[in-house]
């Protein structure tokens, strides 16, 4: 990995745990809220395993998870379309970005990930496209989401959804959104204890 990758990959986990335990002081609709490192790793291999091109992250922040994943997709010319409501995140990603001159690799949508991906979901050039999906964004959502970027998945495409385990808060909500895939023969899932637990789900038909 680049040292430039490196370098900013480590400025933003020392920020991501000064947030955590609350020795910054960030407002909490600003804070980072981003995968473990141990996740970034997990998927930048799967990108790496799947040679994939056309990623779909739900959820940028400042732009951590997809920094490791543009790093494993730049090898394969591939882009990732990621997706943030928050002005302020927006802007730090976009910095964080043009720092390890990923910029090209990533279009940031910029809004209502619900509303944006029902527009996406409309097009015809979007049908079987992604061939790796992050879902990290509001947990009330994740049915909602799911169903609306399933269609838009490659069959043998990978979808990871984070915070299956922790926090806590969501256990129940997630919970049951492992019960849904799992009732989905079009699917195979499992649960891992990566990280904040991530949900590994591959389209088979
Ligand atoms: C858990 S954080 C993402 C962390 C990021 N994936 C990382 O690991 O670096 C979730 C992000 O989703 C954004 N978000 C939540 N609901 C959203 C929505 N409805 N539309 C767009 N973005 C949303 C939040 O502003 C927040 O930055």
């Amino acid at each position: 990995m680049k040292d430039s990758i490196l370098n900013v990959l480590n400025e933003l986990e020392v920020q991501s745990s000064l947030e955590k335990s609350r020795k910054v002081n960030v407002l909490p609709e600003n804070r980072m809220l981003a995968i473990t490192k141990e996740t970034g790793e997990l998927l930048n291999m799967i990108l790496r395993l799947k040679k994939a091109k056309n990623m779909l992250e739900i959820g940028t922040s400042v732009g951590y998870s997809t920094i490791w994943c543009a790093e494993a997709i730049l090898e394969q010319s591939g882009k990732i379309i990621t997706v943030e409501h928050n002005p302020t995140k927006i802007k730090r990603a976009k910095e964080n970005f043009l720092k390890v001159e990923i910029q090209d690799t990533i279009l940031i949508k910029e809004g209502n990930a619900i509303d944006i991906i029902k527009e996406f979901s409309k097009q015809e050039k979007y049908r079987n496209f992604f061939d790796f999906v992050l879902i990290d964004a509001d947990k009330e959502n994740i049915i909602e989401y799911f169903d609306l970027i399933f269609p838009m998945v490659s069959i043998q495409g990978v979808i990871i959804t984070d915070n299956m385990l922790y926090p806590e808060k969501y256990r129940e909500n997630m919970k049951e959104f492992s019960n849904y895939l799992k009732a989905n023969p079009d699917l195979q899932t499992i649960t891992s204890n990566i990280g904040n637990g991530e949900e590994i789900t591959i389209k088979i038909k």
